[in-house]
């Protein structure tokens, strides 16, 4: 059987970090595409020089050409800009829409059978767009954003608590932005109801530093934004979707009625991603504070999607 072949689109800070992980999983060879001349190629050599160290099968090539797509199982895109301090998710728009248009048509044309996965920010809005400019089936077109807002969230809950963060489940539904709504009845500790070991106050000061952590890494970093969580995010849908794992995990999908969300909208909700990509969507049960919060972002992903609408019209 021919291994499988992951095209990151993007080799940038974290195009950089999904490569060496990838290696690492030997989940496929990793092609890396930039239009930074060398820069995808010395990524791709420097760590296929590292292979007998990690230890790992893998091979890596850097390349400038979109025709190094061909025949990729997986592709992942973070071309783009990313923030610098001060700017929001939003204000990448103009630019990085640009961007995804041109890497979407060579999707289309090079790797017309591969599972999108959008990185780019605005996310909701990146995402969306790329569906509409490869016209690919939306089962397989997808943004990540859920599965780093959520793994942030079990961090600052883990830290809180004082308990392992890998015993910790936490769910963030939304867009990828400030709006984003962390959901305290669907967290948990190793099973254990969240609100059993935590008061919702707590929780909320914690939902609020979680819509806020990209930002956060921002202003630390002051020269782009967070790479290795999103790059380990991003790879980790991957891998549900090669090895076929029926993994339940918060993703950026199209909605069609689901959470009452019509009209192609993509927003954070959880699905089972397996080897049809995103199998199905999971509606979970929201009170009614967090129901209004959540029309409230779905709101904030309308906006973003009636201005690509308007740009793609015209
Ligand atoms: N085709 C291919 N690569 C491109 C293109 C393009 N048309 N335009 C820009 N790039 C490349 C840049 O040359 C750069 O190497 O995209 C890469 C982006 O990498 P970084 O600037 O290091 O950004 P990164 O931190 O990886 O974030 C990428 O993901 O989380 C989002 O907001 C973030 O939108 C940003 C994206």
């Amino acid at each position: 059987m021919a291994r499988k072949k992951i095209a990151l689109v993007g080799a940038g800070q974290i195009g950089g970090t999904m490569a060496l992980v990838l290696a690492q999983k030997q989940l496929g060879d990793v092609v890396l595409i930039d239009i930074a001349e060398g820069m995808p190629q010395g990524k791709a050599l420097d760590i296929q020089e590292g292979r007998s160290v990690i230890p790992t099968a893998t091979h890596l090539s850097g390349s400038n050409d979109y025709t190094a797509l061909a025949g990729s199982d997986v592709v992942i895109v973070t071309a783009g800009l990313p923030r610098k301090p001060g700017m929001s998710r939003d204000d990448l728009l103009d630019i990085n829409f640009g961007i995804i248009q041109k890497v979407g048509l060579a999707i289309r044309d090079n790797a017309p059978d591969a599972l999108v996965i959008v990185v780019t920010n605005p996310l909701d809005a990146m995402v969306y767009a790329m569906q509409k400019v490869t016209g690919f089936a939306a089962n397989k077109v997808v943004g990540m954003a859920g599965v780093l807002d959520s793994s942030r969230l079990a961090c600052f809950i883990a830290d809180e608590l004082d308990v392992s963060a890998e015993d910790v489940r936490a769910l963030v539904l939304g867009g990828h932005g400030d709006t984003m709504v962390s959901v305290f009845s669907a967290a948990s500790v190793a099973g254990i109801p969240l609100p059993e070991m935590m008061d919702k106050e707590t929780f909320d000061r914690l939902a609020k530093r979680t819509a806020q952590a990209g930002g956060e890494i921002v202003a630390l970093l002051k020269t782009g934004s967070a790479f290795y969580s999103p790059g380990l995010s991003a790879v980790h849908m991957a891998e549900a979707y090669l090895l076929d794992k029926k993994s339940v995990l918060t993703c950026a999908a199209q909605l069609d009625g689901e959470y009452g969300v019509t009209g192609g909208l993509y927003c954070g909700v959880p699905v089972v991603m397996g080897a049809n990509g995103v199998e199905r969507i999971i509606e979970v049960g929201l009170n009614a504070e967090e129901r209004a919060a959540f029309d409230v972002s779905v709101e904030a992903v309308k906006d973003l999607v009636s201005w690509v609408d308007g740009k793609m019209a015209g």
